[in-house]
């Protein structure tokens, strides 16, 4: 099982790479460059076009998990525990021992803080890695905006990154904070922060890769778009329509 040295990150700065993953190909391509692999729920918007993450099934994070087993060789593979999979420790427990054995992932990642310290503690008793997530919470939020701006809410997450960590989570998801509140966790605990939408201060940062290549197209601020996959894909594909409608493909070449 690969573990991500905490100690080692934090301390020298050094940068935790960490993508997003639904399957195999693109596991293989971001692999060798990633510290960590996530099976996010996010697949549920991406590409099922749900309007949450909340009807993300377990049976789903697997299959797609399978998937992207077969293209990480190197890096640490996390997968989300989907919306109602983690309500209780019992549940929790049973439902991360189902995907660790059916995927053979390295760790799980829950949302939230207090309420899923029990949890945290359950599963890292039975040896199962858990990253946390704080910040905006896909699988519960009413809204997406940042938080962090409201002293009370500040204390609020402040307070469970230090729960989340006591508990014994390896490192935490810091989603849409305000900058200076990722900076103050990310001094005050000693496993990394990855974040999205979190700032620069953070240990390390995660993009949904569909968004990065530009294969998904939102317009969330925290995203930036490095290619246009789209693009490629099109013109690859209009070509391939050409040279078939001029009979220039398939060629005796590709013909047998
Ligand atoms: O589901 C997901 O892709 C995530 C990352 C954005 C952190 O949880
Ligand atoms: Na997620």
């Amino acid at each position: 099982m690969k573990k991500i040295s905490k100690i080692k990150y934090k301390k020298n700065k050094s940068k935790i790479i960490c993508l997003t993953a639904y399957s195999k190909n693109i596991a293989s391509i971001i692999d060798k460059h990633c510290d960590i692999i996530l099976v996010g729920d996010s697949l549920g918007s991406v590409l099922y076009n749900f309007s949450s993450t909340k009807k993300v099934t377990l049976d789903m994070m697997i299959e797609h998990s399978k998937s992207v087993r077969m293209g990480v060789k190197k890096a640490m593979m996390v997968v989300d525990m989907p919306h109602n999979t983690y309500r209780n420790s019992k549940e929790a427990l049973r439902n991360a021992k189902k995907i660790i054995s059916k995927t053979k992932c390295d760790a799980v990642k829950v949302e939230g803080g207090k309420k899923v310290c029990q949890i945290i503690k359950t599963l890292i008793r039975n040896k199962i890695p858990v990253m946390g997530h704080l910040g905006v919470l896909p699988q519960s939020a009413k809204n997406f905006k940042f938080k962090g701006k409201d002293l009370n809410e500040r204390k609020i997450i402040l307070k469970d990154s230090k729960l989340l960590t006591e508990a014994g989570a390896f490192s935490i998801v810091l989603e849409c904070i305000e900058s200076s509140l990722a900076k103050e966790i990310t001094k005050t605990i000693n496993i990394p922060t990855i974040g999205i939408g979190g700032s620069v201060y953070c240990d390390g940062q995660v993009l949904v890769t569909d968004d990065l290549i530009g294969l998904n197209k939102i317009n969330a601020r925290f995203v930036k778009r490095y290619s246009n996959i789209e693009k490629q894909i099109n013109d690859a594909v209009l070509k391939f329509k050409k040279d078939v409608i001029k009979s220039k493909f398939p060629t005796k070449k590709h013909s047998y």
